[in-house]
């Protein structure tokens, strides 16, 4: 396989060159998501023995659990090349035909953020993902006229944090729909000593189950918490992450033994001190916070329902018993509870 090669200019990819030399290249070296990779290496083995190109997969879940990575994996163990590119870096119909009149017979073409590709766009890979085939117009008005070329058999790989914000025609479209899930701490704390390793830090196994149980499910956190752990460790002891080392700087980045941040907490706090305990709709807790109804919908908040401190009601969202117990607060229904008990008696 060739190296990756970054299509558009505008593409940079979200964690740099120390994120990049993390990320395992085959199944095999990839931990966690055990469904995906089993029916992944499926459907990778049948397209080889057949000699095709995989149909097109469509990854979804929240940020930092690996879609690009996967992308990476596929064209690998297909001995294909990657293409790299992103829905905001493709403005206009021309950018993606010069993409993909520039693929190989049987390439990978990742698209980041797939949902963020304009209509006009979406019109011009219809076709191309399920003929093999570029329309293009050619000239204005009366004298313009339409020629067909055809495009190589290639692999679309779509990733979205979530399925539902795609259109229907472009969901309907790929034929392999993956959900990635948030890790477990045992997976986040391998993943966590593979990247040790791979960079030479010196971690003891109960610091890389710290810093798991802190990375919020999420990969790519776990390794950005392990790098910060190695700077505290180099400062204030021998460069080896030990647990005490590691606790001293998750507690002075704010994170807590769950690892929320400062963010979430707020997210809770508010949503009790404001409107207790909700129900509240998403945009007023964005609003209230000062983020982006999206970031809130897909950073905080899947972890925070994961945990089982925040639910979802028709009505809004609502912080459980068990987010009030978090932060020391007694929940209201409690309360209540207590209170119809004392009644009772
Ligand atoms: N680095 C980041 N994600 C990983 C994963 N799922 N497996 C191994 N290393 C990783």
């Amino acid at each position: 396989m060739e190296t990756e090669r970054i299509v558009s200019p505008e593409y940079t990819p979200p964690d740099g060159a120390i994120e990049l030399s993390l990320r395992p290249k085959t199944l095999k070296e990839y931990i966690g998501q055990n469904k995906v990779k089993e029916n992944l290496a499926i459907y990778i083995e049948a397209a080889r023995t057949r000699g095709e190109a995989l149909d097109h997969v469509l990854l979804y879940g929240p940020p930092g659990l690996g879609k690009t990575t996967l992308a990476g994996i596929i064209a690998n163990e297909l001995s294909v090349n990657l293409r790299v590119t992103s829905g905001p870096a493709i403005e206009k119909q021309g950018d993606l035909a010069a993409l993909l009149t520039n693929l190989n017979e049987g390439d990978v073409l990742f698209i980041d953020e797939i949902h963020r590709l304009s209509r006009a766009v979406e019109e011009v890979l219809y076709p191309a993902m399920e003929d093999h085939v570029l329309d293009i117009i050619i000239g204005k008005g009366p004298s313009a006229r339409s020629i067909r070329l055809d495009l190589p058999h290639f692999t679309l790989v779509g990733a979205t944090t979530r399925a539902g914000q795609l259109s229907a025609p472009l969901r309907d479209r790929f034929g392999v729909i993956l959900r990635l899930e948030l890790y477990g701490t045992e997976e986040l704390a391998l993943i966590v000593r593979r990247s040790a390793d791979i960079l030479g830090i010196a971690i003891d196994q109960d610091a890389s189950l710290e810093l798991a149980s802190r990375s919020r499910g999420t990969p790519r956190i776990a390794n950005r918490l392990l790098r910060r752990a190695r700077d505290f460790a180099q400062v204030i002891g021998d460069g080896a992450i030990t647990c005490k080392s590691a606790q001293i700087a998750l507690d002075s980045m704010e994170i807590d033994a769950l690892g929320l941040d400062l963010v979430d907490r707020r997210v809770l706090e508010m949503i009790i001190a404001q409107y207790n305990g909700g129900p509240v709709g998403l945009e007023t807790i964005a609003a209230a916070i000062g983020e982006e109804t999206v970031t809130i919908e897909d950073v905080y908040e899947p972890y925070l329902m994961q945990i089982g401190f925040l639910g979802r009601t028709p009505r809004g969202r609502v912080v459980t018993p068990a987010g009030y117990a978090h932060l020391g607060l007694q929940h209201p229904q409690r309360q209540d509870t207590q209170e119809q008990i004392r009644f009772a008696d």
